[in-house]
């Protein structure tokens, strides 16, 4: 019995850690802003596969995926406005004390990923345009994500 309990809950351990943070998670407004970052992520996995040569170089797809950051990085205000929380939540308060310097940081997103997806032809566009991303998902990630 004991044994089974320690299998048991070694087991549940693993699957918490398996399906990360986001699960559980029981408000819409905050599923809804972490679906809307996990979309942003794929547009990056895109670029980033690109960069790291594990898939060849396509600048239609690569300006398709800098687009979809771009779009994505337009709704995050809005997605953010309402001071909506969860207990799994990874957004910090300060969001809602400087919401004006939120909103620009993902205005910055948003210019740095429209450019590219306006521009974008060679892959030393993608790796300069790359870079610029990660910076601007990290300009934020840094002051308002846990
Ligand atoms: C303007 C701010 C801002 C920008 C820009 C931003 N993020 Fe986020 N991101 C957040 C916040 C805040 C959270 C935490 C949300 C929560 O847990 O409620 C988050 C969470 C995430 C998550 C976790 C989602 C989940 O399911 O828990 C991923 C992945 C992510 N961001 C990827 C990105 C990537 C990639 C970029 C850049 C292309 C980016 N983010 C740009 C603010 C931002």
């Amino acid at each position: 019995m004991t044994r089974f309990a320690t299998v048991f809950t070694a087991g549940a351990l693993c699957l918490a850690t398996f399906a990360a943070a986001h699960t559980g998670v029981k408000n819409p407004a905050v599923v809804a802003r972490m679906d809307a970052m996990k979309a942003t992520q794929d547009g990056v996995k895109v670029l980033g596969a690109m960069v790291k040569g594990e898939r060849s170089f396509d600048a239609t797809a690569a300006r398709a995926a800098a687009a979809e950051i771009a779009a994505e990085a337009a709704r995050t205000p809005d997605l953010f406005k309402a001071q909506e929380t969860d207990p799994n939540s990874e957004a910090l308060p300060v969001i809602w004390e400087d919401f004006a310097d939120f909103t620009a940081k993902s205005k910055d997103l948003e210019r740095v990923a429209l450019a590219l997806s306006a521009s974008l032809e060679t892959e030393d566009q993608l790796r300069a345009g790359l870079g610029q991303i990660g910076a601007a998902c990290k300009a934020c990630h840094e002051v308002y994500r846990e």
